[in-house]
């Protein structure tokens, strides 16, 4: 019988940080340095999660509260594990933060060529709502994508959807997902 993996998710913390730093790396290409992940754990206004399989830091994403808007600033899943709904059980984290948070609306910016992430933000109801010129330094542009409503049991009702589609590939795939319920700050 194959093992399963245990799956769980909490906010970063200083141990976790020089392997959320590999992960940038591999992932996003260095996007943010240390002093930049350490402003996220000291700032009241961002949750930035780690997902972990067993002790091992494979996926990480981040979401600012600002006025009643979530921001979410960043998304990565470890390439050894694309495919396999981890993607989308961060953002449902993510959004049910922002969800606690009381925030009404979430807000992104995404690269114009970024068809599997376009895709992913697509299920959960985000929409294009305008772009960017050359936002990124190689020139290309970033869509801004925009879900509303994050308060409505309609939005309650699409991440059930999407929560129960993460638990067949789990299953799948042996995973165990633990929840943490004690992830809010
Ligand atoms: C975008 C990213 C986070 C997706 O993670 P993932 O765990 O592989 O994605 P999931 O398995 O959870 O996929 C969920 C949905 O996303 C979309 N998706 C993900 N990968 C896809 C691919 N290669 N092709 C097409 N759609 C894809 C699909 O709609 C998928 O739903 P489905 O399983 O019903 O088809 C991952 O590709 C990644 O880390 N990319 C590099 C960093 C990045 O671009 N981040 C986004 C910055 S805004």
């Amino acid at each position: 019988m194959a093992t399963t993996t245990p799956l769980t998710c909490q906010l970063l913390t200083n141990e976790l940080l020089p392997a959320v730093l590999d992960l940038d790396q591999i992932c996003l290409g260095g996007l943010w340095t240390e002093a930049g992940y350490r402003r996220e754990i000291d700032s009241p206004n961002s949750d930035l999660l780690v997902l972990l399989a067993h002790e091992y830091v494979i996926g990480l994403g981040c979401v600012w509260a600002i006025l009643d808007e979530a921001h979410i600033t960043t998304l990565a899943i470890h390439p050894d594990y694309h495919r396999q709904r981890l993607g989308q059980l961060l953002l449902i984290q993510l959004l049910q933060q922002a969800h606690q948070r009381s925030l009404t609306h979430a807000t992104l910016e995404v690269r114009a060529s970024n068809h599997r992430a376009l895709q992913l933000y697509q299920k959960f109801g985000f929409r294009t709502a305008g772009q960017r010129k050359r936002y990124y330094q190689d020139g290309e542009n970033a869509l801004i994508l925009w879900r509303s409503q994050l308060q409505t049991p309609e939005f309650q009702h699409c991440l059930t959807h999407l929560q129960r589609e993460c638990a067949v590939s789990f299953k799948q795939n042996h995973y165990q997902w633990l929840p943490d319920v004690t992830i809010t700050q």
